[in-house]
């Protein structure tokens, strides 16, 4: 029941044209009534994904697992966590996806196994375990602390000292998500297994989790403080991530990876999660391209909401790309506050037509096609332990991972159980079954975007150049062959005028206001407060 190979348009790889959609498995659709999203729910809402028109689904960790970091503690590459299901079910929920022309991405989390994984607990059993080497253990410093400076993502020491053997291991995050070496060959065995066993069972690539921190310093020398650290910022933002993450040698492990997946059929793809800056994640994408089709790019996330940043990023990113590497997008995950949170109603839908009209590969994360906003969650039901060890800090990710919500129920048809974490929003008018009888809803909007990418390929393979900008208006051409479209953006809610000197005639593909299809524009365009508008020329 392969997915078909053919390329759209007879163009590049799939993954070029494709729309990647993140799906968090805790929150999508519960189907026993645990309050916990599950694999056979997945597989029940499959038609909502090729309804809504994306082409491939990226799910964040359902392996066994003790959950302490919700399945980014893997104590079982190779199985699903009784929570999600089974074996069984996953193939069921490949079938499902692959019968639906929708390819499936797994997460994949090679720096660090769970503290219950039983290579780290024979690994801990004594100095001599063949698999002591397979994790950082080392001696106390001189004073007893810690070995190095280097600091966890979720708070304190990246050293746990571990009382029976008199040394201490490294985690980058969680005490119990401990980080493998991967300098050891055998550990690098291992891991290339994983990403075997799972192409064997038809997935179409992974995402791979934290892939910077493979490379750590070999002698493991301190990190450098950040002379931009201000009080208030994560305590771990006090050092700079230079030895502690992103070594020379990164670039071998990823290679070495990439050339696993390549021995697949179906052109498998490899996103790999990189927190870098447009300059920064260029070398990702390896000598000659052999590294990572799509490292992430999460630059837009952290530019403000202003023209010409934004221009100024997009223009960065485009002018440092290698030859023959191909851009992606990212507006929204499980660890990032809700894009519409930050920027309000208006202009997320104004990001949601940006993201799926810049040059390359966009990254939807569940529930931001609805305009999710960030939930409220009142103390006692936080979860997530990196907000809990880092009160204050603004490290909680649980507003970002409530769950879906589907109808106008109580329960928002997501379980008939508690939910583990409040629904995403129990707002009238909010949820998937409101929003698709709602024209002017944002999942309509969404999903009429996706529908005019699939007919125009201009939109994911044409060029991009900017416009002058005028005030708050970004402005673009993409242009494929003959077609060409401009795309323009207010980013605010004032009126504006916004005039393209070198054409004089085009008309509208899509706004997100109300206006006639096909209406005729000339040079001078008015856009309404918060309209983002496409035209071809
Ligand atoms: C990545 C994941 C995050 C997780 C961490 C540790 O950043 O996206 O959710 O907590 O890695 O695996
Ligand atoms: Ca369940």
């Amino acid at each position: 029941m392969g997915v078909s190979s053919r390329k759209r348009n007879g163009a590049g790889p799939w993954w070029q044209d494709a729309v990647l959609y993140q799906v968090y498995p805790r929150s999508f659709q519960d189907s026993n009534g645990d309050g916990i999203g599950d694999l056979e729910g997945i597989i029940e809402r499959a038609d909502y994904f090729s309804w809504l028109g994306v082409d491939a689904v990226w799910f964040s960790p359902f392996f066994t697992s003790p959950m302490i970091d919700f399945g980014y503690d893997v104590s079982n590459y190779l199985d699903i966590d009784p929570i999600f299901g089974t074996i069984a079910d996953f193939d069921r929920m490949v079938a499902a996806f692959h019968a639906r022309n929708i390819r499936v991405i797994l997460d994949y989390v090679p720096n660090h196994t769970s503290d219950q994984h039983p290579w780290f607990v024979e690994s801990r059993s004594s100095r001599e375990n063949p698999r002591r080497d397979w994790y950082f253990w080392r001696d106390p410093a001189p004073d007893g602390g810690p070995p190095n400076n280097w600091q966890s993502l979720a708070g304190g020491s990246s050293w746990e000292f571990d009382a029976r053997t008199r040394q201490f291991y490294c985690h980058t995050f969680l005490k119990e998500q401990c980080d493998l070496n991967w300098r050891n060959p055998s550990v690098r065995d291992a891991m290339h297994d994983v990403l075997r066993f799972w192409l064997e069972r038809g997935v179409d690539g992974f995402r791979i989790d934290a892939v910077g921190c493979l490379a750590k310093d070999p002698d493991l020398r301190d990190d450098p403080p950040n002379p931009d650290f201000h009080p208030g910022d994560p305590p771990f933002a006090r050092n700079l991530m230079v030895n502690s993450a992103n070594g020379k040698d990164i670039m071998d492990f990823v290679g070495d990876i990439r050339s696993v997946v390549d021995q697949y059929p179906r052109d498998p793809v490899l996103i790999g999660e990189v927190y870098l800056k447009t300059g920064e994640i260029a070398p990702y994408y390896g000598p000659e391209l052999g590294g990572l089709q799509l490292p992430t790019n999460f630059n837009l996330l952290w530019t403000p909401w202003k023209a010409r940043p934004i221009l100024d990023v997009i223009a960065a990113y485009e002018a440092v790309l290698p030859k023959g590497a191909w851009p992606d997008w990212v507006m929204g995950n499980h660890d990032q506050p809700r894009i519409a949170s930050r920027l309000g109603k208006e202009q997320a839908r104004i990001a949601m037509v940006m993201l799926l009209t810049l040059r390359g590969t966009p990254i939807l994360y569940y529930g931001d096609e609805l305009g999710l906003e960030n939930i409220e969650i009142p103390p006692g039901r936080l979860r997530d332990p990196f907000g809990l060890n880092m009160p204050g800090a603004g490290q909680g990710r649980d507003p970002e991972r409530c769950p879906m919500p589907w109808d106008e129920t109580q329960k928002a048809g997501f379980t008939s159980g508690d939910p583990w974490l409040p629904i995403g929003s129990n707002e009238p008018g909010s949820s998937v079954e409101a929003q698709r009888k709602d024209e002017g809803s944002m999942l309509s909007m969404t999903r009429q975007l996706l529908a005019l990418r699939r007919e125009q390929p201009v939109l994911s393979r044409g060029s991009w150049s900017p416009l002058p900008i005028e005030g708050e208006t970004l402005a673009y051409f993409r242009q494929l062959g003959k077609t060409r479209f401009a795309v323009l953006l207010n980013l605010e809610s004032k009126l504006k005028r916004f005039s393209i000197a070198e054409i004089s005639t085009g008309h509208v593909i899509f706004s997100t206001h109300k206006r006639d299809r096909h209406q005729a524009i000339r040079q001078d365009i008015e856009l309404a407060a918060n309209e983002g508008l496409i035209i071809a020329l």
